[in-house]
């Protein structure tokens, strides 16, 4: 199924508003925004999430993640509740520092999601008009929180656009299937994620990509494998309709898992991915763009073991936020 091209008028987006939930239907460019995420994109565009992508509320994303991904609670909330927390920006030549741990913990006592203070997306106030907690899907875009470099299917931020699905970027992660073209097992996506990192490090000198970094890519491809796929990976049509499309293959025969797809579940997934990819490719070597905050914690020598895990420390100084915020994602993976 390719995405339409045609322009959308007035008719289009009210028939859009009126499908049926679970129905797909490419957004309408005109009106909608998406993320950077496919699988959000795909909820989105099957209408469990506001088709326009907009006001979408922390338990439409949980309800959907539950539902129709077939996550379990706590894998679900851990996804989505940090997001919502407020973003407020750092005032232009201010140090970024962020909160110590102290200070994050106490925070907790009020809301426990606030120990993943590094996610925060929402405005500060964004709400709806009935007062609930809400934000716009291209909001995760915001980079340095979730969103990072070396993404598989869109570009870096120093490139431009990264939110947009790449084209070429998608051909080149389902053509890194080595079994012919069926599977794209663990082993092809932490290949292919080493051959991204050492082109991103020839094409863009202001690469951010730390230790951080490194698990937040590993558990989106053990995500994708985890929901779509089996422990050895994900078959490639499914993979192209949730990457290509950004489309539940649910024509090609997809179905959730009986199970809830868990946080330890996706935790070994990811470690394996990890595990796959070497501490040399996880390691970016400067941090100089100006919406990056994080120093680069690692260079580890060309001739590095390929089974070595990323270290999570040190860190520097000043990212001392993340720091405390890769030591708690390494609790979950
Ligand atoms: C509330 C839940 C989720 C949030 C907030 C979220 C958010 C994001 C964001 C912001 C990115 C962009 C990261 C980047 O820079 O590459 C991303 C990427 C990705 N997400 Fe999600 N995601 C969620 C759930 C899921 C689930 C359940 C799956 C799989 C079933 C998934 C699969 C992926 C994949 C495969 C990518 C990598 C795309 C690429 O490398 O180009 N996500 N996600």
């Amino acid at each position: 199924m390719t995405p339409s091209t045609k322009s959308p008028d007035a008719s289009e987006s009210k028939a859009l508003a009126t499908l049926a939930r679970g129905t797909y239907a490419p957004p309408n460019s005109a009106t909608d925004v998406r993320s950077p995420c496919p699988v959000i994109n795909a909820l989105a565009n099957h209408g469990y999430l506001p088709r326009d992508g907009r006001n979408v509320s922390a338990s439409e994303l949980q309800t959907a993640m539950r539902k129709v991904v077939g996550l379990s609670l706590p894998l679900a909330a851990l996804l989505s509740n940090p997001i919502f927390l407020e973003h407020h920006p750092v005032p232009e030549g201010q140090d970024p520092k962020s909160p110590s741990l102290i200070t994050k913990l106490w925070a907790a006592l009020h809301n426990p999601w606030a120990v993943f203070p590094d996610f925060a997306m929402r405005h500060p106030g964004q709400v709806d008009a009935t007062g609930r907690p809400v934000m716009d899907l291209d909001q995760l875009a915001l980079h340095g929180k979730v969103e990072h470099d070396v993404s598989l299917t869109r570009l870096d931020i120093a490139q431009g656009d990264n939110l947009t699905s790449q084209p070429e970027l998608v051909k080149t992660l389902l053509d890194a299937s080595s079994d012919g073209g069926k599977t794209l097992s663990i082993e092809d996506l932490a290949a292919l994620r080493k051959r991204r990192i050492e082109k991103q490090r020839e094409d863009n000198p202001s690469l951010t990509y730390t230790a951080r970094e490194h698990k937040l890519a590993c558990g989106e491809s053990a995500l994708l494998v985890g929901v779509f796929g089996e422990a050895k990976g994900v078959r490639v049509d499914y993979a192209r309709a949730v990457l290509e499309d950004e489309r539940l293959p649910v024509e090609e025969g997809w179905k959730k898992k009986w199970w809830s797809v868990g946080i330890l579940g996706i935790g070994k997934l990811s470690k394996k991915v990890t595990a796959n990819t070497s501490a040399t490719a996880a390691i970016g070597p400067s941090n100089t763009h100006p919406l990056s905050r994080r120093e680069p914690i690692y260079d580890a020598p060309d001739n590095e073991a390929v089974d070595v895990k990323p270290p999570l420390a040190p860190l520097a100084p000043s990212s001392a936020g993340s720091d405390d915020e890769a030591r708690l994602l390494s609790m979950f993976w």
